[in-house]
């Protein structure tokens, strides 16, 4: 008896669901009539279409996350849209999906709404929120992204990423070129306004930029060519392989599948995660780009030592830290007078003095096979 109620029962759910779907089947086939009506006409105003409107929203639902939600969201100037457009720029940051949705959103004028999101958000997410509006490259995005450069309170890799937003576009170039004249840039973003300005298609700030500015020198004493330069070339993976093990000393903190030591991360599928331009970025100005869990803290002892390393656990009474030699220190709480997260990477800043631009091209290329 009791079986045959619960059979009842979920044979009615059952129809009950699958007359739900039929009802929502035909309801989603007139919203999208609707919607392809609305469409062809001209100069819609929503307000006086009610039916029209409710059947656009419940067809938007529809449709989240896809070009078609962009373009309608769009045509018909629908604001409410604004957190699922940061959503999508944030989460597709380098899609073009996601960038068209950070250009709906300077359409929109919602440069307030942007800049409370990133306020708000963890350092991945805003960076990848940036990574929207960088390539947009558009002009509507720079105040707000200069608050950004100049905000002391946030860490060197947004800023750094802000700097290279804004220098994606010539005005956002000369709001750079300002701060470097008046020398008011902090010194650490000195290097993405250098790859900004110095690769700039005007002459004018080209010039005015390199008398403050310089990329820094390679093994042939020769400066590095800017990363947007490095990126368009092609290197050879097996070169770069071998100066990863070699003169690039890469092995001696990170382990490709297996080989190696793991002062940074394991750079076994790398590729999968970093775009070229995010690479070189992390080898050549590794304080802009610390990766998360490998931030580097500062301990200064009682008797005045001071210890730099990744900070692996605090058990009981003991820090673990991992240095830059890869070793494991155990220091005693009670050691330590004083311990802080350091804004500079444990990654050596200089590496491209022992390597030239090609050595570089090459292990970058070598990084980019590196996939799941
Ligand atoms: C002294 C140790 C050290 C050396 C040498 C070193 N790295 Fe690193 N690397 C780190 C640490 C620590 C991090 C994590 C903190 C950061 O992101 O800056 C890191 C981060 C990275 C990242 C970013 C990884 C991610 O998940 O975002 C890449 C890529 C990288 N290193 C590549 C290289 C390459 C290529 C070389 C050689 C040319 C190299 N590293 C040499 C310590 C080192």
């Amino acid at each position: 008896m009791f079986v045959r109620l619960l059979t009842t029962c979920l044979l009615l759910l059952l129809a009950g669901g699958l007359f739900a779907q039929e009802v929502s089947d035909a309801t989603r086939a007139k919203d999208a009539r609707r919607v392809k009506a609305l469409l062809r006409l001209e100069n819609v105003d929503l307000d006086t279409l009610p039916e029209a409107q409710t059947s656009l929203l419940r067809y938007l639902e529809t449709c989240r996350g896809t070009d078609e939600y962009i373009t309608l969201v769009r045509r018909f100037k629908l604001r409410a849209a604004v957190p699922e457009l940061l959503q999508l720029a944030a989460d597709k940051g380098e899609e073009t999906i996601g960038v068209e949705a950070m250009k709906t959103l300077l359409d929109f004028g919602s440069n307030d709404a942007i800049e409370k999101e990133l306020c708000g958000m963890e350092e991945a997410q805003a960076l990848k929120l940036l990574s929207s509006l960088r390539l947009a490259a558009d002009a509507r995005g720079n105040a707000l992204l200069m608050t950004l450069v100049e905000n002391s309170e946030r860490g060197m890799p947004l800023r750094a990423a802000a700097v290279a937003a804004v220098g994606r576009n010539p005005a956002g170039q000369h709001l750079l070129l300002l701060l470097v004249e008046a020398g008011t840039l902090a010194k650490e973003l000195n290097f993405s306004a250098a790859n900004a300005l110095l690769s700039s298609t005007d002459e004018t700030i080209r010039t005015a930029a390199g008398k403050h500015l310089a990329l820094p020198v390679t093994a042939d004493t020769k400066p590095l060519p800017t990363i947007s330069e490095m990126v368009a070339r092609t290197g050879d993976a097996a070169a770069g392989k071998s100066i990863f093990a070699t003169t690039g000393t890469c092995l001696n903190c990170h382990k490709v599948r297996g080989d190696g030591k793991e002062v940074g991360p394991d750079l076994s599928e790398i590729g999968s995660k970093l775009s070229k331009e995010a690479f070189y970025v992390s080898i050549l100005d590794p304080s802009a780009g610390i990766s998360h869990n490998f931030e580097t803290y500062t301990f200064l002892l009682e008797d005045g030592t001071v210890q730099n390393g990744i900070l692996l656990s605090q058990i009981d009474d003991e820090f673990l830290v991992r240095t830059a030699e890869a070793i494991v220190c155990r220091i005693p709480r009670d050691a330590v007078t004083e311990y802080k997260k350091s804004a500079v990477s444990l990654m050596p800043a200089d590496l491209q003095k022992a390597l030239t631009a090609q050595n570089l091209v090459d292990v970058v290329e070598y990084l980019a096979t590196l996939k799941k």
